[in-house]
């Protein structure tokens, strides 16, 4: 009892955010994402018709954006019971949120720039509801349950993730057989991480780059750390718009496939003598440290997009700095002896707090992933394990022919000696 007053409670302290006005918006940006997302709306109806998830309880953890409240309307319209909460303590737009908690009146927990002390009882908080199912994006909210010792896992029946970051941590957990339920890794879809993570976060990472410094690309020397799917996305985008890009691996492979696509490969302590941006996209911890402060010239702009803002090392920054000054919307100025740092969005993930996030169109793809993961959770309950799954292929395939069908694309299909001769049944 105590604990349900408590997510009333919260809910009505967000509540009292809401305004008329915030709310039109909301509306406004939600319709106008909804028009680009034919395969969630697809995948929507397929719920809402099978009611597989009538009456459950879905705790979900992703940012506050237009494109995230259609899966949450798409759920809630199927029948389930869904709270929500930011996956980054800056990812709210809160209009959307204003929208979702005064015309649907869901529990949607999440104010820009919120301490993390706060971020962090949000996320407590929509678990709260012992949910049957959660939708994470980062691993925190099955992080906190497993923290709990097992004390929410009763009723759970899996969770689906939605980013690498998210991925790496239930897979450590699957390792040290501590997993107590499944994981549908929904961010391994092909049909999320080819499209969402390169083209989604290649441009908006640069869009939030340019909204909140304003420097012309071309000419310019940036460097991305990690030439993983939104390395490669943002590396070409960057260079598509005349930029010289340097790319810094740790994976031989993916540095080689760098180098053969056309890019400078090079150590990032000796690329950043000569680098006027450098972005961090890797999902990995202080990859931005204290000898590359050192090593980079006086105006270099640091940024990152990967998961949590972990890959820069800002408390080192901010020891090194005898003087710390904002001098623009999201950009701080670091003097270190006669050099200038700028840190973009205090180091905090770039595309989802300093821009819109990604467009409608790939969220469509990832989000449609997401519908299909719960389902495939629910039909398969009683013989999943505490694992991490991956979705079938003819789930990407699905979502790829039903994206290409929403463009009025038709494509080939294989005779059936064709199919003899590949092997194919
Ligand atoms: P990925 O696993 O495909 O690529 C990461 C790459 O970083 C790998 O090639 C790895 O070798 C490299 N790397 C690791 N440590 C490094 C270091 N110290 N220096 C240089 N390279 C290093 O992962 P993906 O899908 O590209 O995701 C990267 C991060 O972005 C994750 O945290 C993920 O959760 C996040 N993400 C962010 C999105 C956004 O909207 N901002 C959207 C999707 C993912």
């Amino acid at each position: 009892m105590d604990e349900q007053y408590s997510i009333i409670a919260i809910y009505r302290v967000y509540s009292t955010m809401n305004s008329r006005k915030k709310t039109k918006k909301g509306e406004k940006l939600v319709k106008w994402a909804r028009h680009n997302m034919p395969v969630l709306r697809y995948a929507g109806q397929k719920l809402l018709k099978s009611q597989i998830l009538e009456s459950k309880k879905i705790s979900i953890s992703l940012s506050i954006t237009p494109e995230t409240a259609n899966l949450v309307l798409a759920l809630s319209k199927s029948g389930a019971e869904v709270s929500l909460c930011a996956s980054h303590p800056d990812a709210v737009n809160e209009d959307v949120a204003s929208y979702l908690r005064e015309k649907h009146h869901f529990p949607v927990l999440g104010k820009k720039g919120v301490n993390k002390k706060t971020f962090e009882k949000n996320q407590k908080t929509v678990l709260i509801q012992k949910p049957d199912i959660i939708i994470d994006d980062g691993g925190e909210l099955v992080e906190i349950m497993h923290r709990q010792n097992g004390k929410n896992f009763d009723n759970v029946i899996g969770a689906a993730e939605q980013t690498t970051t998210g991925v790496v941590k239930a897979n450590k957990l699957e390792k040290s057989q501590k997993l107590q339920f499944p994981i549908i890794a929904v961010n391994n879809n092909q049909t999320k991480n080819m499209f969402d993570n390169r083209y989604g976060t290649g441009q908006s990472t640069l869009d939030a780059l340019m909204r909140t410094t304003n420097i012309l690309l071309a000419g310019k020397n940036i460097i991305v750390c990690g030439y993983g799917w939104c390395g490669r996305g943002l590396a070409i985008r960057a260079k598509g718009m005349g930029a010289n890009v340097t790319v810094c691996e740790v994976d031989h492979v993916k540095a080689l496939e760098a180098h053969m696509d056309g890019f400078r490969v090079e150590k990032l302590e000796k690329a950043i003598q000569s680098a006027d941006v450098v972005i961090s996209i890797t999902g990995n911890i202080n990859v931005i440290s204290k000898k590359h402060i050192n090593a980079a010239k006086d105006g270099v702009i640091l940024a990152q997009s990967g998961h949590s803002d972990v890959e820069i090392d800002k408390k080192m920054l901010k020891r090194m700095a005898t003087k710390v000054e904002n001098v623009r919307k999201s950009v701080n100025e670091y003097t270190i002896g006669k050099k200038r740092i700028y840190l973009v969005a205090n180091g905090a993930v770039l595309n989802l707090s300093a821009a819109d996030g990604n467009s409608p169109s790939v969220m469509d793809m990832s989000f449609a992933g997401q519908i299909f993961a719960l389902d495939y959770l629910v039909r398969n309950q009683s013989r999943l394990e505490n694992s991490v799954y991956h979705l079938p292929s003819e789930i990407d395939d699905k979502i790829a022919k039903l994206k290409l069908k929403s463009r009025n694309i038709s494509i080939d299909s294989l005779t059936s000696e064709q199919r003899e001769y590949l092997g194919r049944s």
